[in-house]
């Protein structure tokens, strides 16, 4: 299974994106109302606190008095300051704090007052006292000025904005939590679609499995959601990829059947022809040389290939994994009797065993697992010169029992090797047709170790090539 490339910074998932999105999306529109509100409240608490500011102007510069206020000083809000400047005398000045008669003006805060904008009510800071709302008249007779405090405009704002800053947070908190919880119920069907595709990437379609019995379920697979799209396209990809692999295989098991019967059928006719071309060789004895050179090649051709024939219909054998006759197999005995005829076949190499005590015994069938120490063994004479030095070794190795055949020839060559155990894999095509190899010596040693449950591996430099065959002691019975 390939792995997703890894990037110096995570991607983000769709849970995160859309919870991020929402709180973020829910934090505009919260600091978008707040600030509205807030600001068009305060423009209004302003304005108020203005008519009030120019109705205390209108009683202060039209009244009789000109010094006291509608209604008396009870009447009075905290924080108005009113400062008169009637016929040049020194202006006086005072703030009301509640009822009561007041706080007469120091001379800078009356100064302060007066230097406010003419006839429009205007923001001023006051020593001592803080902002104002103020207005100044000018008439032909004196100066007035009027202001009010707006700390309590101040307060109300400060206020509002800590409400409407709770409540964008918790409209936060809400938002996150009901969009962590929504992703989690939305996306639940993708994790099931996710959980078949895995299910699918463990059967074991690349040997043995054809069927692919896992389907996204149906409610994942309804094509009226995004993700139901997803999932029918899953499965119908399933379908297609089941139909073409059970196509496959009824393909390979045709051409498998055609090998083996017509490996079958050609034993026959080639046992004629041996028989024949022995029988007339025998028989006339007036044959000149050529001819019976002929027919010593027809001979030994036809031998050639009565072998080849027989490992096809032992590969197609194997490959339909039939035939296979498993009992307690003792393989010291196999070993030493295999290097034995080794021995007496190529005198002119070194051969050693290594091997325990008997018995050491698999369980399997007697006669492939000899064929494979036969095939082992036949390689290392047949693709080495003279002298080559041999060793077999089986060994336990826990609940393997483990066979090496090393030698310490001129190896295999590293283009062949990724392919040795195909079918038809040799080196040397020339010298190997002269010594009559055809290739399918490792494919079959490879097969009868499969078909075992087994392992089959190969190191090989110049010097130093080794086979090693681990087969399992008891029969792995197929799943
Ligand atoms: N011990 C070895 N040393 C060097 N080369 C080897 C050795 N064993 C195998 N090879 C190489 O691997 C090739 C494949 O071996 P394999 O046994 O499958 O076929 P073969 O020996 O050529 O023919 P046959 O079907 O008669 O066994 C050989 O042709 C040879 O080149
Ligand atoms: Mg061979």
């Amino acid at each position: 299974m390939t792995e997703a490339p890894r990037t110096a910074r995570a991607p983000w998932s769709i849970r995160r994106r859309v919870v991020l999105g929402v709180v973020a999306l829910v934090a505009v529109v919260g600091i978008l109302i707040g600030t509205v509100s807030v600001f068009a409240l305060r423009q209004n608490l302003l304005q108020r606190l203005d008519s009030q500011v120019q109705e205390v102007m209108r009683f202060v510069t039209s009244g009789p008095g000109g010094g006291s206020v509608p209604g008396g000083s009870d009447n009075l809000r905290s924080g108005l300051v009113i400062v008169v400047d009637v016929d040049g005398a020194d202006p006086a000045g005072v703030v009301y704090d509640g009822p009561g008669p007041g706080t007469a003006l120091t001379d800078e805060q009356i100064e302060q007052a007066l230097a406010a904008p003419k006839n429009q009510v205007s923001t001023i800071t006051i020593p001592g006292l803080g902002t104002y709302r103020m207005e100044v008249h000018r008439a032909s007779n004196g100066v007035a000025a009027v202001g009010m405090s707006t700390s309590e405009v101040d307060t109300t704002t400060w206020t509002l904005v800590g409400i409407f800053a709770l409540v964008t947070a918790g409209a936060l908190l809400l938002a996150a939590l009901g969009a962590v919880a929504l992703t989690r119920v939305a996306l639940r069907p993708l994790g099931r679609v996710t959980e078949t595709a895995a299910r699918v990437t463990e059967l074991q379609l690349a040997s043995g499995d054809v069927a692919i019995p896992e389907r996204v379920p149906t409610a994942e697979a309804d094509p009226r959601t995004e993700v139901g799209q997803v999932g029918a396209a899953i499965n119908r990809m399933l379908g297609h990829v089941e139909s073409a692999l059970v196509a496959r295989q009824h393909s390979e098991e045709k051409v498998r059947r055609f090998v083996a019967d017509a490996s079958h059928e050609l034993r026959t006719p080639l046992a004629s022809i041996r028989g024949y071309a022995e029988l007339t060789r025998r028989i006339d004895d007036d044959l000149p040389v050529d001819a019976i050179r002929s027919l010593d090649r027809i001979e030994s051709e036809s031998i050639r290939m009565t072998a080849l024939v027989e490992d096809l219909l032992e590969l197609a054998r194997l490959d339909e994994g039939q035939g296979l006759v498993f009992g307690e197999v003792e393989l010291v005995r196999i070993v030493t009797d295999a290097v034995g005829d080794a021995y007496a076949a190529a005198p002119d190499h070194d051969w050693e065993v290594v091997a325990p005590e008997p018995p050491l015994t698999v369980e399997g069938d007697q006669a492939r697992l000899h064929q494979v120490v036969v095939n082992l063994l036949a390689n290392a004479h047949r693709h080495t010169p003279e002298g080559t030095a041999v060793t077999v070794t089986l060994a336990e190795a826990g609940d393997d029992v483990v066979l090496t055949v090393a030698d310490d020839g001129p190896g295999i060559d590293p283009e062949l090797q990724p392919i040795l155990f195909e079918r038809f894999a040799r080196g040397d095509t020339s010298r190997s047709r002269a010594t009559g190899s055809t290739g399918l010596g490792l494919a079959i040693v490879a097969a009868v170790v499969d078909a075992h449950h087994g392992e089959i591996r190969v190191e090989s430099r110049p010097g130093d090539t080794r086979f090693t065959v681990r087969l399992p002691r008891r029969r792995v019975l197929a799943d």
